[in-house]
């Protein structure tokens, strides 16, 4: 795939320790510590895990995060304030530029896969240098909490961020929705720390918290067409299985249901689903390995991992980067209130363009190699990354495509967020390096992992882009076959 290497843990350790010495060093002496992290879950995720770690040692820090590392990024981040500086779930694919306009200490703990060398000055840790693949199999909160477990070892009740950091990234592909590789080691260390349980279930979202058919609705991973964001539907459909939705006035949630009725409801879902011509094997991706945090409140979308990872990419994407770092630094009670408020909101976002997606086809449009969904002037920018993997996920599409959600960004230029899928990159396709290439060549930058990557480039260039990055992947494809 996309790592030849083979996995050496040893150096990979002797780096993260390399890391941590630098960071408790910096803690200790009192110097400044600034950390960038990426907006999205993971990124949110690695903020968290750091800051808890640096406050622990009574460190001083400043947490900011960004969607995106570029040119304009750093020229506005207050480097200048800081004796160090943390990159974090971001810098591999710049290490160039960073080279030049990074004067001071800095560390640079990302799993995407790397462009370019960094500087001596630097200290980098990236699984991609070690033989483990960065986008399946441990993410940059994954790399942030080696790290601050490297530091301390009391540190491992962070694992469970580390966890809600890969589920963020869609890191769950192992058997049965699992983490797996690093990602694995990751979550023993939860278990053994008691903060976090695993079980095999249905994976619905919310299925502690939530009506049986509200879980349903909102579960957008797999996407469900018909059912995904419709509670109607999903209301006559748990119906129809002769479930029960009330027990003495009260909602029954999943985890009330008996596996007898967790059965019928899983037949009912795949029959539901058949019908609007997608593969059962999408519903049956509905049972799977469910992350519990125990320690957190029932009823909290904290207590699920991949609720938290929702709730951290809702603030995220919505602009309450600060109210999702407040969530992941520990802190709850009417915070949490207003996390809750901007998921709402930014479920509302999501489904409204989805629903723009199917209700504009002619948007939608269909090259030899991609699909590219024209989301200028309709779609947000921050929320091309999330439409696109839930389209990706849908299985509305051919797999031997690449999807890619385009949107103008309020400079202007246009932001592309490109997803494939496993089969295109076993046939060889790795979007990250594609983009790398091809948007720096048309004045832009891009990067990624093999299977999810983005860029932005010059509005005007859109056409021949496209043109180009279709008959690249189409050049692969036609290579392996
Ligand atoms: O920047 P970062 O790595 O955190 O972003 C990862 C993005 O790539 C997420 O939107 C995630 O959905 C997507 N991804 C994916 N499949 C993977 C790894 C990442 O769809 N295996
Ligand atoms: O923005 P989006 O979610 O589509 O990004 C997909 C992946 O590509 C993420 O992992 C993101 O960090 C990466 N990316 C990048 N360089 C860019 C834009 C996105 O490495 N300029
Ligand atoms: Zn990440």
């Amino acid at each position: 795939m996309s790592d030849v290497k083979k996995p050496d843990l040893d150096s990979l350790e002797a780096c993260v320790s390399e890391a941590a010495r630098l960071v408790s060093a910096a803690a200790k002496e009192g110097s400044q510590v600034l950390v960038l992290a990426h907006f999205d879950t993971d990124g949110l995720a690695s903020a968290g895990i750091l800051g808890t770690a640096l406050s622990r040692l009574d460190g001083l820090m400043h947490i900011r995060a960004v969607d995106g590392l570029d040119e304009d990024v750093l020229s506005h981040a207050p480097l200048d304030a800081a004796d160090l500086v943390v990159f974090a779930d971001m810098g591999s694919g710049m290490l160039e530029p960073l080279n030049s306009k990074v004067g001071k200490k800095a560390l640079i703990l990302d799993h995407h896969q790397p462009v370019g060398m960094p500087k001596e000055k630097f200290v980098h840790v990236n699984p991609h240098m070690f033989g483990f693949d960065g986008a399946r199999e441990v993410s940059g909160a994954g790399m942030a909490y080696l790290v601050a477990r490297a530091m301390d070892t009391r540190n491992t009740d962070l694992s469970a961020l580390g966890v809600v950091g890969a589920l963020g990234d869609m890191q769950d592909r192992g058997e049965e929705r699992s983490l797996h590789g690093l990602n694995s080691i990751i979550a023993e260390d939860g278990v053994k720390a008691g903060c976090l349980k695993l079980d095999k279930d249905l994976v619905l979202y919310g299925r502690e918290t939530r009506p049986i058919h509200r879980a349903l609705a909102y579960t957008s991973n797999p996407f469900l067409p018909g059912l995904s964001g419709h509670e109607d539907q999903c209301l006559a459909l748990v119906a129809s299985a002769r479930i029960s939705v009330k027990q003495d006035e009260r909602w029954r949630t999943l985890a009330d249901l008996s596996d007898e009725e967790k059965r019928d409801l899983l037949s009912a879902i795949i029959q539901a689903v058949s019908s609007k011509g997608i593969a059962g094997k999408v519903a049956l991706s509905l049972i799977g390995t469910v992350y519990t945090l125990p320690k957190e409140e029932r009823g909290m979308p904290t207590r699920d991992a991949r609720e938290f990872s929702s709730l951290l990419n809702a603030c995220g994407r919505m602009n309450r980067q600060g109210l999702a770092v407040s969530i992941c630094l520990g802190e709850r009670g009417s915070i949490m209130d207003e996390g809750q408020e901007v998921l709402a909101e930014y479920r509302k976002t999501i489904a409204q363009h989805m629903s723009w997606v199917t209700e504009t086809p002619d948007r939608v449009e269909e090259l030899g190699a991609i699909y590219v969904v024209h989301g200028e002037g309709a779609i947000d920018e921050n929320m091309t990354g999330s439409i696109s993997t839930i389209l990706v996920s849908s299985g509305i599409f051919d797999p031997v495509k690449a999807v890619l959600v385009l949107a103008t960004t309020s400079e202007g230029d246009l932001k592309i967020s490109a997803r494939g899928t496993e089969q295109l990159v076993i046939s060889g396709v790795n979007l990250g390096k594609i983009l790398q290439e091809l948007t720096s060549r048309y004045g832009g930058s891009g990067g990624g992992h093999d299977i999810a990557a983005g860029g932005s480039i010059p509005a005007d260039s859109e056409k021949g882009f496209l043109k180009e990055l279709d008959s690249e992947i189409s050049r692969v494809l036609g290579e392996r076959s």
